[in-house]
């Protein structure tokens, strides 16, 4: 199995290393532009080898392509990140072109990869790999959900005051400030719904925190984060890897789900060997189809100013 990694900055190389840490890889490929920069991380994460106990080699390449041939699975990371103040779409006009570039360098030497998105503004990231690339739509991912139900089961065990392991949630929708769907409705302590240990207002802070969870990291970082969007992507890579049928929120190109046409946003999907197998329709209350039709309007909107 081998996994591409474009992109050797704080995201990339936390994703390598999480890839390389649960050890299912045979090989992990670092790209990056800047000269030197990937080989350097790359070899500064084979010296953890012996020490955090994987096989997986890493290697990195500055820019040449020809090293990625063959990838089975493909991740984009490249692009800048946000500082504290902009939103992720404020990104677009740098990082279009960059995301454009890298998917087609990537296809031209590895043609059956699947694509894995991160970059911002990530669901219009994806929605540019699908216009250019002639891939099916099984094939391109963009990860978003995973991370932000993440930060949803982070924010419900700190209310809650219970382990993470005996909390689960999911957050459907953009992957933006306004754009996220907490599915608050649905989220569990231990088979148990939360509103019978929390008050609405409570669970509605909950859901508030969530959708600033990557703003709140970038205002005390000083950059956008790194940690969890680097593990949310290893989850998403060892589901295809390891052919889990995992069920996580990632997007993907709709057509008539949930009331979607030709938009990518963030949706349930079963995760396994040939990328998204499945879409899952899951039923929704009328409030929670509104705010899913508000998102997608700001998705759509930051799609108008793509040049494809
Ligand atoms: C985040 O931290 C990377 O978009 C990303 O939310």
């Amino acid at each position: 199995m081998k996994v591409t990694v474009v992109g050797a900055g704080a995201v990339g190389a936390s994703c390598a290393e999480y890839i390389a840490i649960k050890d299912f890889a045979s090989e992990v490929v670092l790209v990056d532009i800047k000269e030197g920069y990937a080989e350097g991380k790359a070899m500064d994460l084979m010296q953890t080898a012996s020490l955090n106990g994987f096989d997986t080699k890493i290697t990195g390449t500055t820019g040449d392509y020809s090293k990625t041939a063959g990838s089975d699975i493909a991740v984009i990371t490249s692009g800048i990140p946000r500082k504290p103040g902009m939103t992720r779409e404020e990104l677009i006009g740098i990082n279009a072109g960059i995301v454009k570039t890298v998917a087609e360098n990537l296809v031209q030497h590895s043609p059956d990869v699947i694509l894995i998105v991160v970059s911002n503004p990530m669901d219009t990231m994806t929605y540019l790999a699908h216009k250019v690339l002639d891939l099916p739509k099984n094939k391109i991912i963009g990860m978003g959900g995973a991370l932000d139900s993440a930060r949803f089961k982070y924010r419900l065990a700190e209310a809650l005051e219970a382990p993470i392991s005996d909390v689960d949630g999911m957050v459907i929708g953009g992957h933006s400030d306004t754009g996220m769907v907490p599915l608050t409705r649905l989220a569990t302590r231990n088979s148990v719904n939360v509103s019978e240990f929390l008050s609405q207002e409570r669970i509605d802070q909950v859901a508030e925190e969530t959708k600033v969870g990557g703003a709140t990291l970038t205002k005390l970082l000083g950059t956008s984060a790194w940690y969890a969007p680097g593990a949310a992507v290893s989850g998403l890579v060892q589901a295809i890897a390891c052919d889990l049928k995992k069920v996580y929120p990632c997007s993907t190109l709709l057509s008539g789900e949930y009331g979607l046409d030709d938009i990518c946003i963030g949706v349930p999907v079963v995760l396994g060997k040939n990328g998204i197998e499945k879409i899952l329709e899951i039923e929704l209350t009328d409030a929670e189809k509104a705010k899913m039709q508000e998102s997608a309007a700001g998705v759509r909107k930051v799609n108008e100013l793509l040049d494809v």
